[in-house]
């Protein structure tokens, strides 16, 4: 089974511009990006655009590739202080000069719509998040929408960064999952792997998932992004060959790319709501 990101993000999409029609409310989600990465700005000009398409409100604030820490640090108090906007996402890697931690710790966590600030990241481990980040929570989403079992599987989890692999784990944690989470350190990694019911890999390797790394039937989730010489886009799975293998298996691109946008509309509602609730003014 092919799990398809793209049309489950489709789904969610009008669902959430139905929901912010009845809500009455107008969120706004404020993006700062540094720099003139390509990648990063193709990024930023989606969720832009899945904006407008939900009816979020967007301003985006872009600053010089040798902006200073304490630059970018300014732009985030601005939104936080501003209350026409619900949502700041700070557009991820930043260059090398900018403090990303002290940026992310700036970010007012109710505004924290990528869920990266301890607060939030805090409350997931706890087991009570408010807003968890975008791509994990797009994950569990689509293993949701394809009714996939997680209490009691076996989940293995390849990489252990704050944006996909650490929340990953404590998201199908909070599902009773049985988690494992490996890296670059992992001893006997592959046999890790082919006890996985579900494997989800963000490791950023091009056919680093083979499909003798996989048990039949497995559920297997693509995070990576890898481009070839040629330009185009591939993810961690050798695709074609671990299908035959997986029992269900997210392509790349459409699987798990589209979902994060979705999620970080929900969570820019989220915030809306959120905010309309502390003011008293509506729901
Ligand atoms: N760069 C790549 N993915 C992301 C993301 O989900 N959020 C942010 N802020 N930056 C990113």
């Amino acid at each position: 089974m092919i799990l398809d990101g793209k049309a489950v993000s489709e789904k969610r999409l009008e669902l959430l511009k139905e929901q912010i029609e009845e809500s009455g409310l107008y969120p706004r989600l404020a993006t700062i990006i540094v720099g003139e990465d390509p990648a990063s700005k193709l990024y930023v000009r989606m969720k832009h655009r899945a904006c407008e398409r939900v009816g979020i409100g967007s301003i985006a604030i872009e600053l010089p590739e040798d902006a200073s820490t304490k630059q970018v640090l300014e732009a985030v108090r601005r939104l936080n202080n501003d209350p026409d906007i619900n949502g700041i996402l700070v557009q991820l890697p930043l260059p090398p000069q900018v403090e990303t931690g002290s940026v992310i710790n700036a970010i007012a966590p109710e505004k924290d719509v990528d869920g990266f600030h301890p607060c939030n990241l805090g409350r997931l481990l706890a087991g009570d998040p408010i807003f968890a980040p975008c791509t994990p929570q797009g994950i569990m989403t689509i293993l949701e929408e394809y009714r996939i079992p997680i209490q009691g599987q076996q989940a293995v989890v390849v990489g252990r960064s704050i944006d996909v692999g650490r929340p990953m784990a404590i998201l199908l944690l909070n599902a009773d999952a049985t988690v494992t989470i490996c890296h670059s350190k992992t001893r006997d990694l592959e046999d890790e792997m082919r006890g996985a019911d579900i494997l989800v890999s963000a490791v950023g390797r091009l056919g680093f998932v083979r499909p003798d790394m996989v048990k039949a039937g497995a559920t297997v989730i693509d995070v990576g992004i890898n481009y070839d010489e040629e330009g185009k886009l591939h993810g961690d799975v050798d695709f074609e060959a671990v299908r035959e293998r997986a029992g269900a298996i997210t392509p790349v691109p459409g699987g798990v790319g589209p979902m994060t946008i979705a999620m970080l509309m929900e969570n820019t509602f989220r915030a809306a709501r959120l905010a309309a609730c502390y003011n008293n003014t509506v729901l």
